[in-house]
C-alpha cells in the first residue's frame, strides 16, 4: 500500500516542464520570501498564548519550536533541491511514497497554508483595531472578533483576506517587491521593540518560571502545549520550496532560502521573546482552582476582562512598549504590524494556490482549477476559490485555534517529509542530491520525533479536528481523485 502509485521523480519533473510557471526569483527573493512568510502573527500576536500556556517558560518553547523546525528544514532542503517543482511536500510525497498518502499530506497542507492564513490575517485585525483605537476610531465589538472571541464576525480579518487574494490574481512578481519592502518594516519594528524591552529586563518578572510545568500529552498547555502553538511563529520558510519552480538555478538556491530565512528569525525571536518576558512578566491567568485558562476561550476572554497582562493583549508587542511609558513606540510597532502582516497573509495563500495547482494538474483536483490567467500567468480561479475560504475562517475563528489547527497539518506534512527523505535515500541512493542532509540517520528521525511530540501536545480539541478533516479528505480522494488520478489513467 505504502508504495502503490508512485509517481516516478523523473515524471514529476517532466510534468511540471510541461505545463511551467515562469522562472523569476534567485536566492535574494526567496530569502526575503521565507522572512516575509515566517515573520507574522506567532511572533507578533502568539507571544501572548505562548505566555498563557507557559508563563516566562515560553522562553523554552520558542527554543523547542526552532529546533524542531530547523531539523524539518534540513529534510525539506534536500527533497526542494532535488525535485524542484511546486507543491512541496505533496509533491515529494507522491515520488516517495505514492498517491494515497500524498492525497493525505496535501490535504494536511490545506491547515497549514489556507488555515494559517486566515490565523495570520485575524493576527493583523488584532493590531489594526488597536491603531483604530488608539485614533479614537474603534469598531463596535461585534465586528472587531470572531463569535469565540466575544465578537461576531472579524470584519477587518476577513476584508484583508479579500485584499490579498486579489493581489495574488494580480501576480507574483508584482508582490514579490511588495513582500521585499514589507519585510524590511517587520525586521525594523522587531528590532526597536528589542533594543527598548529588552535593557528594561527585570529578574522579578521571571518568577516563577514554570507556572504550567512541562505539560503532558493532548493537555495544549504548559511549555510543550507553548512550543506546539508558538511552532506557528516559525512556519513558512517551507513556503519557500514551494516557489521552487518559479526559482532560477533552484538546486542551489532553494537551501539558502529555507536554511537562510529560518536561522535570521530564530535570532530575533529569542531576543523578542526574552524582552516581553523580562520587561513586563507573562504569568498566566488562573481559574479559581488554579488551572491556567485554555487561550481562545470565551472563558480566558471573561477572565481577561479589564487586565493589562501580556497574555490577554491582542497586540501583545505595541502593548509591552505602552506599557513601558513608550506609547509612540507601541503605535509605530502596531502600524508595522498592520503594514506587514499581509505579506505572511499573502506567502500563505500562494503556497495553497501552488499546492492546489499541482494537485490538480496531476488528476486529483478538477483540471479547470489549475487554468492560468492569460494575462497575470497566476492560477486565478484556485486562487480566488482559496481566498473567499481564507475570508471566511478569519471572519470567524480566534487566532490561537486557527494557528493550531494549521500546526498540525504542518507537522504532519514535516513528519511525511523527514519519513521521504531517509526511503529515498535507500530506495534510490544514486539519484544526484544538490543538498544533502547532514547526517541523515539522526536529523531525519529527530525531526520526526520532534514533530510527533508537538504534535501530541497540541489540544484534544485541535486533534480531533486535524483528523475530521483528514476523514473528508479521505471521502473526496476516493470518490473523486482515485479515478480521475492521471498517473493512474496513463495520461
Ligand atoms: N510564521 C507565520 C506567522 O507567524 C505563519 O505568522
Amino acid at each position: 500500500m505504502l508504495f502503490w502509485r508512485v509517481k516516478p521523480l523523473d515524471k514529476i519533473i517532466e510534468t511540471a516542464e510541461k505545463k511551467a510557471l515562469k522562472r523569476q526569483l534567485g536566492a535574494f527573493q526567496l530569502t526575503m520570501l521565507g522572512i516575509g512568510a515566517i515573520i507574522g502573527t506567532g511572533i507578533f500576536v502568539l507571544t501572548a498564548e505562548a505566555g498563557q500556556k507557559a508563563g516566562p517558560a515560553m522562553m523554552i518553547a520558542f527554543v523547542i519550536a526552532a529546533v524542531v523546525c530547523a531539523l524539518a528544514a534540513l529534510a525539506y532542503s534536500e527533497l526542494a533541491s532535488m525535485v524542484p517543482v511546486s507543491g512541496s511536500a505533496y509533491t515529494y510525497t507522491y515520488g516517495v511514497m505514492g498517491e494515497a498518502m500524498a492525497w493525505t499530506v496535501g490535504w494536511a497542507l490545506v491547515l497549514e497554508y489556507a488555515v494559517a492564513a486566515g490565523a495570520v490575517s485575524v493576527g493583523w485585525s488584532g493590531y489594526m483595531n488597536g491603531l483604530l483605537a488608539s485614533a479614537g476610531m474603534e469598531l463596535p465589538l461585534a465586528l472587531r472578533t470572531g463569535p469565540m472571541d466575544g465578537g461576531a464576525f472579524n470584519l477587518l480579518a476577513f476584508l484583508i483576506a479579500l485584499t490579498v487574494t486579489a493581489l495574488l490574481v494580480i501576480g507574483t512578481s508584482k508582490s514579490a517587491k511588495v513582500n521585499a519592502i514589507l519585510v524590511l518594516i517587520k525586521v525594523v519594528a522587531l528590532a526597536a521593540f528589542i533594543v527598548i524591552a529588552v535593557p528594561a529586563a527585570k529578574d522579578v518578572n521571571f518568577e516563577p518560571f514554570f507556572p504550567t510545568g512541562w505539560g503532558s500529552p493532548l493537555g495544549g498547555i504548559g511549555v510543550l502545549g507553548a512550543a506546539a502553538s508558538i511552532f506557528f511563529a516559525y512556519v513558512g520558510f517551507d513556503a519557500v520550496s514551494t516557489a521552487a519552480e518559479e526559482t532560477e538555478n533552484p538546486n542551489r538556491n532553494i537551501p539558502i532560502g529555507l536554511i537562510g530565512s529560518l536561522a535570521v528569525c530564530t535570532i530575533f525571536y529569542m531576543l523578542v521573546g526574552y524582552g516581553a518576558v523580562g520587561s513586563i512578566g507573562a504569568q498566566p491567568m488562573f481559574d479559581a482552582n488554579g488551572v491556567a485558562f485554555h487561550p481562545g476561550t470565551p472563558e480566558l476572554a471573561a477572565a481577561c476582562a479589564g487586565s493589562e497582562a501580556l497574555v490577554c493583549s491582542k497586540e501583545p508587542l505595541a502593548h509591552v512598549l505602552k506599557m513601558l511609558g513608550f506609547a509612540g513606540w507601541g503605535n509605530a510597532i502596531g502600524l508595522a504590524a498592520a503594514l506587514a502582516l499581509p505579506s505572511v497573509v499573502l506567502m500563505m495563500i500562494y503556497g495553497q494556490t501552488r499546492i492546489f495547482f499541482t494537485m490538480s494538474r496531476d488528476g486529483l483536483l478538477p483540471e479547470s482549477l489549475s487554468k492560468v490567467h492569460p494575462k497575470f500567468h497566476t492560477p486565478h480561479v484556485i486562487t480566488m476559490i482559496t481566498g473567499v475560504f481564507v475570508s471566511l475562517f478569519a471572519a470567524m475563528f480566534p487566532v490561537g485555534i486557527l494557528a493550531d489547527i494549521s500546526n498540525s497539518g504542518t507537522l504532519f506534512a514535516f513528519i511525511a517529509v523527514a519519513a521521504a527523505v531517509m526511503i529515498l535515500r535507500v530506495k534510490d541512493p544514486d539519484r544526484r542530491r544538490p543538498f544533502k542532509t547532514p547526517m541523515v540517520w539522526v536529523v531525519c528521525p529527530l525531526a520526526i520525533a520532534g514533530c510527533l511530540l508537538l504534535f501530541l501536545n497540541l489540544s484534544m480539541y485541535t486533534i480531533g479536528m486535524f483528523f475530521g478533516w483528514a476523514a473528508i479528505g479521505a471521502v473526496v480522494y476516493v470518490s473523486y481523485g482515485y479515478r480521475r488520478s492521471h498517473l493512474a489513467n496513463g495520461t
